[in-house]
Parts: C-alpha cells; sequence; structure tokens
C-alpha cells in the first residue's frame, strides 16, 4: 500500500503526540511533532531575551532559525541553531509564552514550510495545531482530537516534572488560556478541518485511540 500523509490536530494535552507517535510506530511512518518546532523557537527567542512584542527583531532572525527533529534514542529529539533543547522546551517559562510567539505570521510561515518539506516524501503523521487546515491540506486521513479540560490538564500534570511550581488548578487555567490564544489568532487558528474527524478521547485509552486511527489509514484508498 502506497504511504498517506496523517494530519492531526486540538488543543493541548488532548493526546495527540503520544497517540501520533503511536501510530507513526505501528505504520513505521514518521512523527513530526509541530508544537516542538514552536517551542524550540519559543526557547531560542527567550534565550537571546526577545518579547514576542518585539516582532521586527524576530522578523531578522527567523531566516536563520534552524529547527531539527532527531529520532533519539529515548524519543524524538529537538534541536534548535545547534543547542539540543529537548527537555528545555517542555519547561514552564516555554509553556507560557509559546503561544504568544505563534501568533507571529513570518515566524509561522518559515515552520509551515519546513514542515511541508518533512511531509514531501508522505508517510508521516504530524500534528500541531493547522495540520489539517493549512500545513497539509492534502492529507489523507485527519483527526480533530478534542477531550474536556479537566482530562486534558490531568494528563499534563501526569507527565510534567515541576509539580511544586504549579498546582493542578493553576495547570486547568493555563491550559484554558493558551487554548483561547490558539482559537481566537488571525493566521492559521485553530480549527476542525471541514474533512476532519471529530475523536472526543476523554474516556478513550490510549491503544482504543490508536487501533481506531490505524484502521482508518488501513482503509483509505
Ligand atoms: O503541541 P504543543 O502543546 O506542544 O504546542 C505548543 C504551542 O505551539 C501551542 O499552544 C500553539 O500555540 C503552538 N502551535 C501552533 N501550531 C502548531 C503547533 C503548535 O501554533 N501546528
Amino acid at each position: 500500500q502506497d504511504k498517506i500523509n496523517i494530519a492531526i490536530d486540538g488543543p493541548a494535552g488532548a493526546g495527540k503526540s503520544t497517540i501520533a507517535r503511536m501510530v507513526a510506530g505501528r505504520l513505521s511512518y514518521v512523527y513530526v511533532d509541530t508544537g516542538a518546532m514552536y517551542r524550540a523557537a519559543t526557547w531560542y527567542f527567550q534565550k537571546l531575551g526577545v518579547s514576542p512584542d518585539e516582532v521586527d527583531k524576530i522578523l531578522q532572525i527567523v531566516p536563520d532559525l534552524d529547527i531539527d527533529l532527531l529520532p533519539g534514542e529515548h524519543g524524538q529529539q529537538v534541536w534548535v541553531n545547534g543547542a539540543e533543547v529537548t527537555d528545555e522546551i517542555r519547561s514552564l517559562a516555554v509553556n507560557a509564552m509559546v503561544s504568544r510567539y505563534a501568533q507571529i505570521e513570518g515566524l509561522r510561515s518559515r515552520l509551515v514550510s519546513l514542515q511541508r518539506q518533512m511531509a514531501l516524501r508522505k508517510g508521516v503523521v504530524m500534528d500541531g495545531r493547522d495540520i489539517g487546515t493549512t500545513v497539509l491540506p492534502d492529507a489523507e486521513v485527519k483527526i480533530y482530537m478534542i477531550a474536556s479540560v479537566e482530562e486534558r490538564a490531568h494528563r499534563r500534570y501526569k507527565e510534567m516534572k515541576e509539580h511544586n511550581q504549579i498546582t493542578f488548578e493553576q495547570l486547568v487555567r493555563d491550559i484554558a488560556e493558551r487554548d483561547r490564544l490558539d482559537q481566537e489568532r488571525e493566521i492559521s487558528p485553530l480549527r476542525q478541518a471541514t474533512d476532519a474527524i471529530l475523536m472526543d478521547t476523554t474516556e478513550m485509552t490510549l491503544d482504543e485511540v490508536t487501533e481506531r486511527i490505524v484502521s482508518l489509514c488501513r482503509t483509505y484508498g
């Protein structure tokens, strides 16, 4: 069977990255975590001390932004301009600001073109916010994954390493705020593509969700 591209979009913590990784494993496809690319850019701007309001400065830096996702021993490694930032991009500092930088059009267009290059040869499972609508509008299978905000906060809380720095209630507020920024931004907001399949994972196990997507891919074409 010919390889296809799979787009998985949805709000923070809906299970996209875990599921995308599992689906990619099952099909021997490549997993592309586009959120990690926005996070890597955020980490880099923060390191340079450039705030998301300094759009002119950001646009000067964007052409030199070199972001790589490489297969590592413990999952995907994230690199930005020669620095390995796999763990750093999951920090609270990056969490708090990533959706602000992600609103900048010049940054988005650069990352979108990198993402399209990664998907040229097909066989890619890509997760993010605008994959089905903007990055890969021709993806053969599109999933829009949701879950209740409490369930999403609960999942994030379990995978976080900085428990002493944030309460569960604060995490719920952070996630709701990130959803709001992602849905309300002007350029490629978080939205279900008209041809995407809606999956509510609130009460589904990881295996159930993975199985459903894999079987959708198998019946494709
Ligand atoms: O997926 P993750 O939660 O790691 O994404 C972090 C942030 O990156 C999102 O909240 C969103 O602001 C931005 N993002 C985006 N478009 C994508 C992927 C992520 O704007 N395709």
